[in-house]
């Protein structure tokens, strides 16, 4: 098996998250941690309990500051090449929890700007129309009107661009290259990019006045730019941004596939027709056996099989259910089909749900985006 590669741009291969971890230099979430947080929120998220967010920088360092009264706020992304899948959602889901758990504000950058910097055939419109698409499953996740900030970096430039310049003046070019593999053949543009991509991690400092301490939950795929962030913060007088790191959902196609918008079977798409979605699903990477009389006799694998996974980081939150459902899948006693039917009844669900909360969403983009 190939390396993986794990870059902003670019997930291949055989993830090892423990690996990550070291590569990365970031600290697992310990029980310990986990139990620390737990006494501010009581109950702990389910992608927590399951350490599908398995990893974090100095969330012990934040939880001490919220401890003496500093109150912190949330930072997370996306980037807007396309529609928004359920893979996108996974850390928005527990960015919300994380919201409504400390009543805190949120930060959401939608990098318009970097998608068409880094796209040979997306326009500067194209990814700006998608930002405003993305930005409806967003407001549709259930985020605090009053305290969340969504915004395209093209109509926000303004604001990011004096932070962003104190955090390019600290960073070589070498320093970039290290961290996100640049070579010559890159545009300035996506050079210069980190530097937006690290400005929302001080402007609620620069905003409020005094220094404010920044929890970004995200995949850890976007980990660098959290590395180039922390390096200066000392010198420019900021905190360090706090993160939590989450795995990547798999695409439909087994354990190590992607994601694409341009492959329309590959995933969930939030606009996807719910039958649509089941369909997808029944045709979706199995880790059953090839006959049913195979599966009864040896089962399946669920560790690789797409629905079991989709349960266990996703879609059910039962604790129990998902280890009942990892038993007799491994046992032989529920099939590929069944496990298959299983998530197509929940992902339905969810979509009818969110569909409708989308197009409600349509009314309430004013209340959510700022611009300059
Ligand atoms: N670069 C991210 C992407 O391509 C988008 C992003 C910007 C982001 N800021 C973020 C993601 C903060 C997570 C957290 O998806």
């Amino acid at each position: 098996m190939a390396d993986a590669v794990v870059t902003p741009w670019d997930v291949s291969g055989d993830v090892d998250y423990d690996k990550l971890i070291k590569e990365f230099g970031t600290k697992s979430l310990s029980d310990e941690l986990l139990a620390r947080l737990q006494k501010h929120t009581k109950d702990l998220h389910f992608m927590l309990r399951r350490k599908v967010f398995f990893s974090h920088r100095d969330l012990d360092w934040l939880l001490s500051k919220q401890e003496k009264g500093e109150q912190f706020v949330l930072y997370t992304g996306r980037g807007p090449s396309g529609h928004t899948h359920v893979g996108h959602m996974l850390p928005w889901i527990l960015t919300k929890w994380l919201q409504d758990k400390f009543d805190t504000e949120l930060y959401f950058q939608l990098t318009d700007d970097e998608k068409f910097l880094n796209s040979d055939k997306l326009s500067m419109e194209d990814t700006h129309n998608f930002a405003y698409e993305n930005a409806l499953d967003i407001i549709a996740t259930g985020f605090n009107p009053k305290k969340t900030f969504i915004f395209s970096n093209q109509d926000y430039a303004k604001t990011m661009y004096n932070i962003a310049l104190k955090v390019a003046k600290l960073t070589t070019f070498s320093t970039a290259k290290g961290v996100f593999g640049f070579n010559n053949s890159t545009n300035i543009g996506m050079t210069f990019f980190p530097a937006i991509q690290a400005a929302p991690c001080f402007l609620p400092t620069e905003l409020k006045g005094k220094k404010t301490p920044v929890l970004i939950p995200a995949a850890i795929d976007q980990d660098p730019y959290w590395r180039i962030t922390r390096d200066v913060a000392d010198r420019l007088g900021y905190y360090k941004p706090a993160a939590l790191h989450g795995r990547f959902l798999p695409g439909l196609q087994g354990p190590n596939s992607k994601m694409s918008a341009s492959k329309p079977d590959s995933a969930i798409f939030t606009v996807d027709a719910p039958e649509v979605a089941r369909k997808k699903i029944m045709k979706s990477f199995s880790g059953g056996r090839q006959t049913l009389k195979e599966h009864k006799e040896k089962g399946g694998d669920p560790d690789v099989d797409t629905s079991c996974q989709y349960l266990f980081q996703m879609f059910e939150e039962d604790d129990d259910k998902v280890t009942e459902v990892f038993r007799q899948f491994r046992a032989g006693d529920l099939t590929s089909g069944d496990v298959k039917g299983m998530l197509a009844d929940k992902v339905e669900a969810f979509l009818k749900q969110h569909q409708k909360k989308r197009e409600q969403a349509k009314k309430n983009l004013d209340k959510f985006l700022v611009k300059d």
